[in-house]
């Protein structure tokens, strides 16, 4: 979709990348991130009004140092390198970097030497985060210097006349408090922006172009309970009602009680909706696979026959839904690599390639807490757009060594005490997703004057902003002092409880 007001961000490989574009988004400015090496006329067909460079882990003297076209500061809209995008600005129009004597990693304070533009209405001394070791020796040719540190003469530049800026810091890091007037100066007195999107807004023209693209067609959407493919088959019901069935398969690796609350609520929804009990089925597939990525292969496959063998039964299917959300999207175009080679995601991957099907990613600009406002919009209850995520190999990733119906019979109560006790101490919605872990391992134990010799429930709490890096929550003492002795005392087979306190990275959320 081409917006009518856009700023391009251009991918670098910072860590904070994801967040500029965010953080320009909740200024009302439509943003979208593209690698650093895009094409020129695929950036000019985007129509930006403006583009930033993002930061980087690179220097630019660096042999195979990431760099953009030249030709892009000539498509006339603004440009604001942060950071790496600084530096890139500066060695493509003849500045130096070099490697400061004092190197600035974090809280930092600027000097604004120039409040015309970019630093309008704001103090002269803002305090700002720094990450980096490369600094501005040299003005670039036709640049001035509009702030400066103790340490770097120059911490941002200007050349008012071609509209380029940059700055050695992170505007986009809550640690940069004036960050987002900032951007909103770049934004709205450089770029002339109107502040135009809204997740509301995006609702309703979304709803208007799915009508026009898929007329009288039929489409297919794999619905999985979750907010994700939730929200999109409520988008595309709005706006093409019972030409949309949704699928929603019990693989026998759903949460306690999960499939019969998911079909309860689907049942009400304005769409044609099945569902597929293939519980035996992917658990007879399972039997004796231990290895993590085996199992995600053997779920997605047996995912994708049961969804060639619903659209055969309904017949002339031409559009699949899929809930792609945007950090999926550019997981797959950042610099740094897919996550996806970590473990083998999947949202029924696949499947569009080998049905000869259209995909719909209706969600693919938005990011989760942005859908969640558009499922708000749009009448999804709050019992879906509040869950936490779960992942599309279920539990299979969550027993650790072998999936039987008895490890999957004491994993379920384990997990479900624990999101009822989180419920109940109003913990729930702090987290971005809480569940139980079976270890393949038994210790020893002691219960009235007895061995035992049991199994390991591990629980996993984090926090996270869009699940692409988290830290472990903290829940009280008392709380989980509590929980550990429910699933001990309530379920058989378990004499030991163990909390997981490792962030993401280096550990992921999901134990497989
Ligand atoms: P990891 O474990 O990679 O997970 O840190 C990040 C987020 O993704 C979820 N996840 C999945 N979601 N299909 C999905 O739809 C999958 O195969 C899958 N694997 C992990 C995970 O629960 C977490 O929220």
């Amino acid at each position: 979709m081409v917006h009518s007001e856009a700023i391009i961000v251009l991918d670098f490989g910072s860590q904070y990348t994801q967040l500029i574009a965010r953080r320009v988004r909740e200024l009302g400015v439509y943003s979208e991130i593209k690698p650093y090496y895009i094409q020129v006329d695929e950036l000019k067909a985007l129509r930006p009004k403006g583009i930033i460079l993002s930061g980087g882990p690179s220097s630019v003297y660096a042999e195979k140092a990431p760099l953009p076209h030249v030709d892009i500061f000539e498509l006339g809209c603004p440009v604001l390198g942060i950071c790496y995008g600084l530096q890139v600005i500066a060695h493509l129009f003849d500045g130096k970097v070099g490697k400061a004597q004092h190197r600035e990693y974090g809280r930092a304070y600027i000097r604004v030497d120039d409040s015309a533009d970019l630093f309008r209405d704001l103090d002269t001394q803002l305090e700002v985060w720094m990450s980096h070791g490369d600094f501005l020796t040299v003005i670039p040719h036709g640049f001035k210097a509009i702030a400066h540190t103790v340490n770097a003469p120059i911490a941002a530049i200007k050349n008012a006349k071609r509209q380029i800026y940059g700055i050695q810091f992170h505007p986009e890091v809550v640690h940069t408090p004036s960050g987002r007037e900032i951007l909103k100066n770049f934004a709205f007195e450089i770029c002339r922006c109107t502040a135009d999107w809204s997740p509301e807004a995006f609702g309703e023209t979304t709803v208007q172009e799915l009508r026009q693209k898929i007329g009288h067609k039929k489409v297919l959407c794999a619905l999985s309970g979750g907010v994700d493919s939730t929200v999109a088959a409520y988008l595309v019901a709005r706006a093409i009602g019972h030409q949309l069935t949704c699928v929603f398969v019990d693989t026998g690796l759903l949460r306690q009680d999960e499939a019969a609350q998911v079909c309860d609520f689907y049942a009400q929804a304005a769409f044609d909706f099945c569902f597929v009990d293939a519980s035996k089925r992917f658990l007879t597939k399972l039997q004796g696979i231990v290895d993590p990525e085996k199992k995600r292969k053997i779920i997605g496959e047996e995912f994708i026959r049961i969804f060639e063998e619903q659209a055969s039964q309904i017949g002339d299917i031409d559009y699949l839904v899929q809930g792609t959300l945007y950090p999926d999207v550019i997981e797959s175009v950042s610099v740094r690599g897919p996550s996806a080679t970590i473990k083998s995601h999947h949202n029924v991957g696949g499947l569009p390639d080998k049905m000869g099907l259209e995909l719909i990613e209706p969600l693919r600009e938005l990011f989760k807490d942005e859908v969640r406002r558009v499922g708000a919009e749009i009448g999804v209850p709050p019992l879906i757009l509040e869950r936490h995520p779960f992942p599309g190999p279920g539990l299979a990733v969550r027993i650790l060594g072998d999936v039987t119906a008895e490890r999957l019979d004491i994993l379920r109560p384990a997990d479900k005490i624990f999101i009822e006790e989180l419920h109940k101490h109003s913990l729930y919605h702090h987290i971005w997703q809480a569940f139980a872990v079976l270890l393949p391992v038994q210790t020893v134990g002691v219960m009235g004057d007895e061995r035992t010799y049991e199994n390991v429930v591990a629980l996993r709490a984090v926090t996270s902003m869009d699940g692409m890096t988290a830290d472990w929550a903290i829940i009280p003492n008392d709380v989980l002092a509590h929980i550990s002795n429910r699933i001990i005392n309530e379920i058989k087979g378990v004499n030991r409880v163990v909390y997981d306190i490792s962030s993401k990275p280096p550990g992921t959320i999901e134990w497989e």
